[in-house]
């Protein structure tokens, strides 16, 4: 005739303690799976974005920055002659650059300051600077400004926004 195992206290908690560490072991890997950053593909950029021409460069001047929307009518962007060369400018000086007018924080319109070369938010004052693509220079935001890629023809002296670098807030994609 055989016994039943009698399971004393300290019996059940090495068991039950085991079982959890084992159980929780097993969640583990799921939970960080779920736990994963987006990809920077999720933000859009591997999208095809349209070839907009947004004017002549002789029509820039350093007192009079142009408006324009890119990639989509929704996005409100401006381009800006900052008068000497600067890294990633188009235009026979290689000083015309343009980004989004949202702020990164929260969305607000930025404002052009062309003494500082800077884009200053009224919202909660974060500036960013125009000639270090769109840098975040200080204030609540933590994303540089999104820089509008342009490309320059020198034949017709055209300029035309081809691209996004950053992600334009409010947006999953900048391409919807
Ligand atoms: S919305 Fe621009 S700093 Fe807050």
């Amino acid at each position: 005739m055989s016994e039943t195992p009698i399971l004393t206290r300290r019996g059940f908690l090495k068991v039950s303690g085991s079982g959890g560490v084992a159980a929780a072991a097993a969640l583990i890997p799921i939970a960080s799976v779920h736990a994963q950053p987006a990809e920077p593909t999720a933000t859009g950029v591997s999208l095809p974005y349209p070839e907009k021409s947004i004017g002549a460069a002789k029509q820039l001047t350093v007192e009079a920055p142009l408006q324009f929307t890119y990639p989509d009518e929704g996005s409100p962007c401006v381009a800006v002659k900052l008068g000497r060369p600067t890294p990633g400018g188009v235009g026979p000086e290689r000083d015309v650059v343009a980004y989004s007018t949202l702020c990164t924080h929260m969305g607000c319109p930025t404002v052009f300051d062309g003494k500082t070369k800077t884009f200053k938010c009224p919202c909660h004052f974060s500036e960013f600077d125009a000639e270090r693509a769109g840098q975040m220079i200080c204030g609540q935001a933590t994303e540089n400004l999104p820089r509008i890629l342009l490309r320059y023809d020198t034949g017709t002296d055209a300029i035309a926004a081809v691209g996004v670098e950053g992600l334009i807030y409010g947006r999953q994609a900048n391409v919807l």
